[in-house]
């Protein structure tokens, strides 16, 4: 299956995603092929509704010099987030060439299933809280300008409304 990481104007980063039902080899391999669209793209995080699937699943890999944390999840939702925030400039295979800082709860504590469908529960800190929260986001319709301050996201509005205009259908 091919899948195509739809960008900034699909009305589908707008839609908030259903449960996953269905758990085992389908799930499994569908986060395969999610993570080699995500690792094609060269980024670190993607929601199912970014190739255009509405499905509460997502995959990333905040792996670090020190380990390997590689993860598909379904159905992820966050219990706690601590009142300390980290400022991190994040980036998103929807909004290619546009990174900003971004203010997020420093760590949460999520709640997900993994591909057979056994519970998990996850302490976040450093990267994987940021980018577990950045993914979360997308399968509530939320995307990561949303988050940014109203002055940083101003420096991007013209490479915005140029997305925008590029893959909002019926409007060419
Ligand atoms: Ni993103």
């Amino acid at each position: 299956m091919i899948y195509t990481i739809r960008k900034y104007g699909d009305p589908i980063l707008r839609k908030k995603a259903e449960p996953v039902k269905a758990f085992g080899e389908e799930l499994k391999q569908f986060f395969q092929d999610m993570l080699e669209v995500m690792y094609s793209a060269g980024g670190m995080g993607l929601a199912a509704n970014q190739i255009g699937v509405l499905k509460r699943a997502i995959v990333l890999d905040a792996s670090t010099k020190d380990s390997t944390i590689v993860m598909g999840l379904a159905n992820p939702e966050i219990l706690e987030a601590s009142r300390d925030k980290n400022e991190f400039e994040e980036g998103c295979l929807s909004f290619p060439g546009i990174n900003e800082k971004i203010s997020r709860p420093k760590s949460v504590k999520v709640r997900a299933f993994d591909a057979d469908g056994k519970e998990l529960l996850i302490e976040a800190s450093g990267l994987l809280a940021i980018v577990i929260q950045h993914e979360i986001d997308h399968i509530n319709g939320v995307v990561f300008t949303d988050r940014m301050s109203p002055v940083r996201k101003m420096l991007h509005n013209k490479e915005l409304k140029e997305l925008k205009k590029l893959n909002t259908p019926g409007h060419k």
